[in-house]
């Protein structure tokens, strides 16, 4: 196709047929209603339309070359190009519906929402059995008018040892392996239980106290079956006016009971720990145990060591209290029959989806 200026060219005469020539005019109509009836879609009916009725078109062509023939010769030119051209927009016009139509109906289908058809499903997820375990334990607490406390992981050293009664050259400092934070100047450690929560909770509440303290715990051990250096434990801590051992084996008992059933039972064997006085190893029954109920070795407990209370500014002679302190991966390893700890901190979905959807 020519891309010169309107009128600077010679018109492209072989294309169009004289106006006065009936064959050729038939045939040039014959040659659009073709295009017209073959166009497939709207797309292509456009670039016919243009073909056929354009400027350049053949009949668009003959009907410019009317004004050039003597002037009897112009009213026979017309009555045989105006008619066909007409006949041509008519067909356009109709082929457009039926196009317009095919296409409607073709997005009906291709559109078409089956609301009848199976959801593509979404997996839900799991909470983590070590989450729903220790609000489940935080749960039963707060059941018998206890407080949820919390504190910081990054703790001083005075609050993870030396308020709990543990003497700077002390043994114990080193039966837990501590990550001691830089700089040491600093003297912050990553708290290796959750009892510094114990000595803050008796600072910052008014007595008596009746505190559940759960949260990670730092140590630096390698990750194995049964070692993991982050691992979660909760501590419990009662400060009150003539509370005795009773006291606490009671609490436990209760405690253990809800958590294990009624066949649950408790025992403390004697051990030691700088922060109570006297101190206790604690033993549960459990009853639900893989290869049938037997003792679990569980935590530490016993009355506060008057020096702790005392470091908290507490007056031992009128107050008294008890605490304890349970590993969470523990209990999830021995109530759920995990063997091996690293499952619990991989993350994998399918671990956490065996406890069910617990909220
Ligand atoms: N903090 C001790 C530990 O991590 C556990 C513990 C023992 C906590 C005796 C207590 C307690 O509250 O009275 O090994």
């Amino acid at each position: 196709m020519s891309n010169s200026p309107e009128g600077t060219s010679p018109e492209p005469a072989e294309q169009a047929p004289s106006p006065l020539d009936e064959t050729a005019v038939a045939a040039a109509v014959d040659a659009a209603l073709a295009a017209i009836a073959g166009a497939a879609d709207l797309d292509e009916l456009k670039e016919v339309r243009i073909a056929v009725t354009g400027e350049k078109s053949p009949l668009s062509l003959a009907n410019r070359q009317i004004g050039k023939l003597p002037k009897d010769q112009k009213a026979a030119a017309g009555k045989l190009i105006g008619p066909a051209r007409g006949r041509i927009n008519q067909a356009l016009a109709g082929r457009t519906v039926e196009l317009e139509a095919e296409r409607d109906a073709r997005i009906l289908v291709e559109e078409a929402v089956d609301v009848t058809a199976a959801p593509r499903r979404r997996r839900m997820g799991g909470r983590h059995p070590l989450s729903t375990l220790q609000e489940r334990v935080s749960e039963i607490f707060v059941g018998m008018g206890w407080e949820i406390a919390e504190g910081p992981e990054v703790e001083s050293e005075w609050f993870n040892f030396d308020a709990l009664n543990f003497k700077p050259d002390h043994p114990a400092r080193e039966m837990q392996d501590t990550f001691f934070v830089e700089p040491p100047e600093a003297h912050l450690v990553m708290r290796t239980h959750t009892s510094p929560v114990q000595v803050r909770s008796m600072l910052e509440r008014e007595l008596p106290i009746y505190v559940l303290c759960p949260g990670k715990v730092f140590r630096t051990d390698e990750l194995d079956a049964t070692h993991t250096p982050v691992f979660h434990q909760f501590e419990g801590l009662a400060i009150d006016k003539g509370l005795t051992m009773a006291d606490l084996v009671g609490t436990l008992e209760h405690f253990t009971r809800v958590l294990f059933g009624d066949e649950a039972k408790v025992r403390l064997r004697p051990n030691y720990f700088p922060f109570t006085e006297p101190s206790a190893e604690l033993d549960i029954w459990h009853p639900g145990a893989k290869g049938g109920p037997r003792w679990i070795e569980w935590g530490g407990c016993g009355m506060v060591n008057p020096n702790v209370l005392r470091a908290a500014g507490i007056d031992p002679e009128v107050y008294s209290g008890f605490a304890f302190g349970m590993g969470i991966e523990r209990a999830l390893m021995f109530r759920n029959e995990v063997a091996d700890m690293r499952d619990m901190i991989e993350g994998d979905v399918r671990f956490s989806e065996h406890f069910g959807m617990e909220i």
